[in-house]
Formats: structure tokens, C-alpha cells, sequence
């Protein structure tokens, strides 16, 4: 019997999905070696339309997230492209900050273990994390020396700039919501001097304080115009260095245990 998925209104200019079939079901020996009634048939065809309508909602959920996802990667290499120095800054922060979550032992997460909507959030968020910096100068952005006073506090503004750029869209800010601390809250440090709120300790997010490792990493081991990247060994030491009073030691211990086991290069 065919798979025919019904239509589907998606409303407005959306349009409806028409009428398609999507595969087949075939059923062969029954049980009792008798051939097929039409009851069979009949019943068989019944559950393929069900079957079908529900792997069709499954398909379109599953474009919807590839489109999101192809945005996402494209909105994520038009910032890192503005600084010529920051290529696959946004994606390797991504990866480290996945890994990290992964490490982290259970009873580090609130409810006790790493859910898989937590760690989506983690490897959106952390993509996502200076996407406000499409709100900063080309000048500010590019500038080989050091930033004045005023630049810097421009710069600083990128996490907030960020998450304005995603709240102001009503919808993306709602699902994106568990998300959003990833970017606010990337540059806060546990004793306070970090920024944009200069957040302490437990005010900062379990999901800001493993981007915050991951970025300080990421940043710590790339080169930059004005300097050298660091090796790995001697970043792993400036973060173990600063656990427990700008970073968070389980997040940092995490990061240290991933290289051991060579996943980090
Ligand atoms: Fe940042």
C-alpha cells in the first residue's frame, strides 16, 4: 500500500504542502501462512496514512531546522569574516563548547545530567555568541592596535548588542531563549570583571560559563595581528591559572581532560 501523506496548510504565504506519496509499506508472509483479506488491506492502508502523515510533519520539521541551521552557519561566517583573524572562530568555539558540556560531570547540571535540548542550546548558542558584532565598526573591529578607551567600550557592547539583534525578532528570541545567555553572558568572569553586567559566580549562566572557556581558549591558542597564538599546553595553563576566579574550574578541568583524551588540537 502506498505512504500518502495528506495535505498540509502551513496558513499564510506558506501555502499548503499538496497531497504526495512518500514511499510504500509492503507486508508479505502472514502469520497464519493465509493470504492477505481485504480487512488486511484495508487496515494496512489505514495505518500507512497515518504513518505517512506523521513522518511528512517530521520531514518538514527537519527542513525547517536545516534551513535554520544553514543560517545560522552563514550568519555565524559573515561575522567571523569581518575580522580577517577571526575565521571558524564561532564554529571551533562551538565544537570546544559542545565538548565541554559532554565532559562535565552530571551532577555539574541543574537537573542532574546534560539534556539534549540543553546541549543543542550549547552548540546554537555558542555558533551564535558574537553575532552582535555585525553591530560593531569594521574600524573598531580591524584596528591592529590597541582599542582606545571609547573603542573598547563599543566592543563591550557586543554581547548585548547580539541579543537585542535576535530579541527584536519576537519569535526567534522565544525559541532561541535558553540560548541567549551563551551570547550575553560569554565575557562575565566569576569575580565580577567581566562584562557587559559584570556578573559574578552563580549569576552567570552554567551555558555562559562553558562558551566563556571555550572562547578564552579558542582566542588564547589563535593568532592575532598584534601577537602569537599560545599552544595548547600553555593555554590549558593560563585557564587553569584563572579557574575559580574568572572561569569555572569544572568547565576548565573538562577542557584539560578533553585534550588529554586528544580531542583537542
Ligand atoms: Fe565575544
Amino acid at each position: 500500500v502506498p505512504l500518502r501523506a495528506p495535505s498540509i496548510q502551513l496558513g499564510g504565504e506558506l501555502g499548503e504542502v499538496p497531497e504526495m506519496t512518500i514511499g510504500g509499506v509492503q507486508a508479505l508472509n502472514k502469520r497464519n501462512g493465509q493470504p492477505f483479506s481485504d480487512e488486511d488491506v484495508y487496515l494496512l492502508a489505514k495505518l500507512s496514512g497515518l504513518a505517512a502523515t506523521i513522518l511528512q510533519f517530521a520531514r518538514l520539521y527537519e527542513d525547517t531546522h536545516t534551513l535554520f541551521w544553514g543560517f545560522v552557519n552563514a550568519i555565524t561566517s559573515a561575522i567571523d569574516s569581518k575580522d580577517p583573524w577571526m575565521r571558524d572562530h564561532s564554529k571551533r568555539v562551538s565544537d570546544f563548547s559542545v565538548a565541554i558540556a559532554q565532559e562535565l560531570p552530571s551532577d555539574w547540571w541543574s537537573d542532574g545530567k546534560l539534556s539534549q535540548q540543553m546541549l543543542y542550546h550549547i552548540r546554537v548558542g555558542s555558533m551564535l555568541h558574537d553575532v552582535g558584532k555585525i553591530r560593531v565598526g569594521d574600524a573598531i573591529l580591524n584596528k591592529p592596535d590597541r582599542l582606545t578607551d571609547e573603542e573598547m567600550e563599543e566592543m563591550r557592547k557586543h554581547p548585548r548588542y547580539g541579543v537585542e539583534l535576535l530579541d527584536n525578532e519576537a519569535q526567534l528570541g522565544r525559541i532561541l531563549n535558553d540560548a541567549l545567555p551563551a551570547i550575553l553572558e560569554h565575557h562575565e568572569r566569576l569575580n565580577g570583571c567581566g562584562y557587559p553586567r559584570g556578573l559574578k559566580g552563580d549569576q552567570i549562566s552554567r551555558i555562559g560559563r562553558i562558551v566563556a572557556v571555550a572562547d578564552a581558549f579558542e582566542a588564547i591558542t589563535s593568532d592575532r595581528p598584534y601577537r602569537q597564538g599560545q599552544s595548547v599546553e600553555r593555554a590549558l595553563q593560563i585557564l587553569l591559572e584563572a579557574a575559580g576566579s574568572e572561569y569555572d574550574s569544572a568547565c576548565v578541568q573538562a577542557l584539560v581532560r578533553i585534550h588529554e583524551k586528544g580531542l583537542v588540537a
